[in-house]
């Protein structure tokens, strides 16, 4: 059975573009596959704690060395990085906030960006440096942005901090096989916007079919 975990950094609850074309992934999905398991991560509309001084000082012990107390501080950290681990599909579906991803999205990674829990680093010389953990997943970024032209080449690629970012920290996590469906222009003209997302809504449905018809 197939465990996909869904993380929505939007902080809009109502008339989110990338939650809407979450919850289309997930509709096109149940109405032509059963087996499969759902987990939810909210990042939006939650508390993310920012990492402390006394995260800090938990993370760099071993398990066995940390106290209770300092395992209390890393619990929710662990429950994270425990769902990337169980998973096989991830969906982060995203704004670009401020030409980035939202502070709650960076508190997430900054909890999950763990030493020996999703990357090791190798210090032999002329190796790759860091080695990911999470392997065999498929992740999906689902990325909403108010205005468009970001992509490589377009004239707003230089202002690109969103993808450019998420594809290189979840790279040095593991992740190999990553997948884009972007939703442009989400501030424009109505009308425009329900050409975009039905484009989306069709990249969508072709990625569904690729990720849980081709493989079986
Ligand atoms: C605080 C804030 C900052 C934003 N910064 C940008 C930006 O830098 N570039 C951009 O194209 N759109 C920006 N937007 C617009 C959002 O990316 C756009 O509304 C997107 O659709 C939000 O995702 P959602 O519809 O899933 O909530 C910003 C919106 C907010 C609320």
């Amino acid at each position: 059975m197939k465990k996909i975990l869904i993380i929505n950094a939007s902080a809009r609850s109502l008339d989110s573009q990338s939650r809407k074309l979450t919850d289309y992934f997930i509709g096109y999905l149940k109405s032509i596959m059963i087996n499969k398991t759902i987990i939810y991560r909210d990042l939006g509309n939650s508390e993310i704690p920012h990492i402390s001084q006394q995260w800090i000082e938990a993370d760099i012990k071993s398990d066995k060395e940390r106290t209770s107390e300092e395992q209390d501080v890393l619990m929710l950290s662990d429950q994270y990085i425990k769902e990337l681990h169980d998973a096989d599909i991830i969906i982060l579906a995203t704004p670009m906030y401020n030409w980035s991803i939202p502070s709650t999205l960076k508190a997430y990674i900054d909890q999950i960006m763990r030493l020996n829990k999703i990357f090791t680093i190798n210090t032999e010389r002329g190796k790759q440096r860091y080695q990911g953990l999470l392997k065999e997943k498929n992740l999906v970024l689902i990325l909403s942005r108010g205005s468009s032209g970001y992509e490589v080449g377009e004239r707003n690629e230089y202002m690109n901090f969103q993808n450019t970012y998420l594809k290189f920290v979840f790279g040095i996590m593991g992740i190999q096989n990553l997948h884009e469906i972007s939703i442009n222009g989400t501030s424009k003209d109505p009308a425009e916007l329900k050409i975009e997302m039905k484009k989306a809504e069709i990249q969508t449905q072709n990625l569904v079919d690729k990720l849980f018809y081709e493989k079986q």
